[in-house]
């Protein structure tokens, strides 16, 4: 006889449902994202250590299209632009950057962009990080994002290091963030910052077709 035995939920994740009637088709696809926080009081956070030739520009209100423009070119093409609709266009990271720098719980000590030089000496920013107070304890990282070529280098780490301690000097005693979970190196960078999981989150991300 063989088994009917079903396989753990958690093997099946991103999974869609499809449903509809005559032409239009609707599909839902369930992400799951791990809630991940991070204890800061009295912590030592890893030190800022950025490859030779990079360097972390503090917010400034400046700043906010070249953390847009980051935010879009580190996103492009990667799972949560197929989750966050915004993170997959130009102006929807414009609009996003815009609305988290105006708002009223913005940490801009924990608001960083890196910036390289190009081949023609010219200054290009490749990676960007926000930070937001959530609750008057509790800082929130939002859309870390490093651009392709200058990954796996630590520039990644840097951000983040950056801006758990700007939520330190501002007095915040935790920080957490969200990330999806099949994004393995995310998940595995925040994990070796100090980050543990505290929450598990279906997203339901719909599509209309027909
Ligand atoms: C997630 C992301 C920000 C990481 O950026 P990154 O610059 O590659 O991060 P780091 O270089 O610090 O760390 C990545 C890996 O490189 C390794 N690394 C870091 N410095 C290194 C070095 N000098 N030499 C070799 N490897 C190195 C790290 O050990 C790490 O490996 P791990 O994944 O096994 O832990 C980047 O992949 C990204 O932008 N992804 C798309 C957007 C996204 O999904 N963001 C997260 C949203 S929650």
């Amino acid at each position: 006889m063989f088994s009917t035995r079903l396989r753990p939920l958690q093997s099946y994740w991103p999974f869609s449902l499809l449903g509809g009637s005559g032409l239009d088709f609707m599909s839902v696809t369930y992400f799951k994202r791990y809630r991940m926080e991070v204890n800061l009081y009295r912590r030592r956070i890893a030190p800022v250590r950025l490859p030779l030739g990079y360097r972390l520009v503090p917010w400034s209100p400046a700043l906010v299209d070249a953390h847009a423009e980051t935010k879009y070119h580190s996103f492009r093409g990667e799972i949560d632009a197929g989750i966050f609709h915004s993170l997959s266009e130009p102006h929807g990271c414009h609009e996003l950057m815009a609305g988290i720098s105006s708002g009223e719980g913005f940490v801009p000590e924990a608001t960083w962009l890196v910036e390289t030089e190009n081949e023609f000496g010219e200054a290009e920013s490749c990676g960007t990080i926000q930070g937001v107070k959530a609750s008057p304890r509790c800082g929130a990282i939002q859309n870390v994002g490093v651009v392709l070529p200058h990954r796996g280098q630590g520039v990644g780490a840097a951000l983040v290091s950056a801006a758990l301690l700007g939520f330190q000097q501002v007095g915040l005693a935790r920080a957490y963030l969200e990330v999806t979970v099949q994004n393995r190196s995310a998940v595995q960078l925040y994990q070796r910052l100090g980050f543990r999981r505290t929450k598990t989150i279906y997203k339901s991300v719909e599509m209309a077709y027909g």
